[in-house]
């Protein structure tokens, strides 16, 4: 097992890697803690054991249940139950559960503490760390949210064996993305290891950056692209397959600012497809198409603010020049 900590002063906490760590929650649940209210979903095949009182809640499946009426049905449930400020919500499953349960308890009773066993590859090292909870709305994704952090996290990485493979690549585009934050020789790890090391850089971006005033944009390294093409919607990509064509798009954009070359862009090529990624835009979308769906305006295509490697490594940058987004948007075409 391998332990972590996200650094953050009197709400630091630990993350905890390896084979069968589910195991430990018991050990992990803040103390005095009488009650857990575990949250999961029907797919997800991960029972846990808090070793006190508790009770399983159920919630829906997929981005659509990951919404306000959700929040409403589990607070609801767990006031009827009669869950209190002093006890505590498990939150069992992959990001739709960590985020939406992890905003469920940051607004019960106004704050209750969670614990989230992340039981896919891009919750682990992704979506369960840091404390980013948030729900949709019909208007976009992640709109109603709020930062709260877990009191633990449990990164088990015996349940990922059993994950579908299109959800296991889902986290791959993640991981990928860490190969450019400073992360070196990902492929060559163990995945215990690998995982940890992800968990290492997103714990050190947090705590020096936790409500990302500035650092923590570089966690959105690949995004842009990534959201937009998510956002159009009807190209059946996956979260991580999206940030995989964002990550080359980003380096093809920073090739023609000039803050990278050649070599650099074949490094992150060689990168996503070493984790057999895709690495070129779904066919039917057009470069204005695209634009407008970075500046969430169709009129207004004065300026994105990306997240681009360059000399001083991976920064955010804004860029005027629609121009250069088509011709990097070509590239990857
Ligand atoms: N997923 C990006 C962040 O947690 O900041």
């Amino acid at each position: 097992m391998i332990q972590l900590e996200v650094p953050l002063a009197d709400r630091s906490y630990p993350v905890l890697v390896g084979a069968g760590v589910r195991h430990q929650l018991s050990r992990v649940l803040p103390a005095g803690a009488a009650r857990v209210a575990v949250v999961t979903q029907a797919s997800i095949p991960v029972p846990v054991d808090p070793g006190v009182e508790h009770r399983v809640f159920v919630m829906g499946e997929g981005e659509e249940a990951k919404d306000l009426s959700t929040v409403e049905d589990l607070c609801r449930q767990w006031a009827r139950w009669g869950l209190t400020r002093a006890d505590v919500v498990v939150a069992v499953g992959g990001g739709v559960v960590t985020d939406t349960a992890g905003f469920a308890a940051a607004v019960y009773h106004r704050g209750v503490a969670v614990v989230h066993v992340a039981t896919t590859l891009l919750g682990q090292i992704d979506a369960a760390i840091g404390g980013k909870t948030g729900v949709n709305l019909t208007e976009g994704k992640n709109l109603v949210g709020s930062f709260w952090q877990p009191a633990a996290v449990l990164c088990d990485t015996e349940v990922l064996g059993s994950l579908p493979p299109r959800e296991y690549r889902n986290g791959l585009g993640e991981m990928a993305k860490y190969a450019f934050l400073g992360v070196d020789g990902l492929t060559d790890l163990p995945l215990d290891e690998a995982v940890a090391a992800c968990v290492r850089c997103k714990a050190d971006v947090v705590g020096s950056d936790e409500r990302e005033a500035g650092r923590r944009a570089i966690l959105n390294y690949g995004h842009t692209l990534g959201h937009a093409l998510e956002t159009a919607g009807s190209y059946d990509l996956r979260h991580g397959e999206a940030v995989a064509i964002g990550l080359i798009y980003a380096a093809e954009l920073a090739l023609r600012l000039g803050r990278i070359d050649e070599d650099r862009v074949a490094e992150h090529r060689r990168v996503v497809a070493g984790y057999d990624l895709p690495m070129r835009v779904p066919d039917g979308l057009d470069s204005d198409e695209v634009i407008s769906l970075f500046s969430r305006d169709k009129k207004a295509v004065s300026g994105v603010t990306f997240v681009l490697d360059g000399p001083q490594g991976v920064e955010p940058v804004r860029v005027e020049d629609p121009a250069i987004l088509r011709a990097a948007f070509d590239a990857v075409r």
